[in-house]
C-alpha cells in the first residue's frame, strides 16, 4: 500500500495562526488549493471576492508577506510561514471599528456594488505601507491590476488621497 505523506503548512492571517494538513484525505488540504479558496472557506474571510478568477480583474488581492497578491493565482500550499492579510485585518480586531483608510472610502462614496472593493483597498493599504505620503499617480499606478465593473475607479482614488492628506495633516 502507498504510504500517504503528510505535510503541515502555518499560515498567518490576520494576525491569527491557522495549520492545515495538505494531502488528500477528507479533511485534508489539496495540494492545488488556491489561497483565495482557502481563505474563504477554510478561514472565514468571505471579503476575500473571487471574479475572474485568472488574475485579470483584482477582486481577491491580499497583502502577502507585505507585498499585494492576487489569491486566485496564488497556490496556498506555496504560503507556508506566511503572514497575510485580507480585508477583514484592517478594522480594528477589538472594536470593529474601520481602519481610517476604509473611512474614507465610506466617506467619499468610494464603491457602488463594493464587489470590487476589499481588492482596492488591500492594493491601496500594501502602497500605504510603504510609502507614506504617496501621489495620485502612484496610487493610480497600485490599482493598475484592479478592475472595477461600476466604474468607480476615479473615486477610489479620491477616497484613497483624502485619506493620503489626513496623513499630511497630521505630521
Ligand atoms: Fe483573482 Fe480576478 S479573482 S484576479
Ligand atoms: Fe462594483 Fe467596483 S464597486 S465592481
Amino acid at each position: 500500500m502507498k504510504e500517504r505523506t503528510v505535510k503541515t503548512i502555518t499560515l498567518t492571517v490576520n494576525r491569527r495562526s491557522y495549520s492545515f494538513t495538505i494531502g488528500d484525505g477528507q479533511n485534508d488540504m489539496p495540494e492545488n488549493e488556491l489561497l483565495a479558496d482557502t481563505l474563504r472557506n477554510r478561514v472565514g474571510c468571505t471579503g476575500v471576492k473571487l471574479g475572474c478568477g485568472q488574475g485579470a480583474c483584482g477582486a481577491c488581492t491580499v497583502i502577502l508577506n507585505k507585498k499585494p497578491v492576487m489569491s486566485c493565482m496564488t497556490l496556498t500550499l506555496d504560503c507556508d510561514e506566511a503572514e497575510i492579510v485580507t480585508i477583514e485585518g484592517l478594522a480594528d480586531a477589538a472594536t470593529g471599528r474601520l481602519s481610517a483608510l476604509q473611512q474614507s472610502f465610506v466617506d467619499h462614496c468610494g464603491y457602488q456594488c463594493g464587489f470590487c472593493t476589499p481588492g482596492v483597498i488591500m492594493s491601496a493599504q500594501a502602497l500605504l505601507e510603504r510609502e507614506e505620503l504617496p501621489t495620485e499617480e502612484e496610487v493610480r499606478e497600485a490599482l493598475a491590476g484592479n478592475y472595477c465593473r461600476c466604474g468607480t475607479h476615479y473615486s477610489a482614488v479620491e477616497s484613497i488621497m483624502a485619506y493620503v492628506e489626513q496623513r499630511r495633516a497630521a505630521k
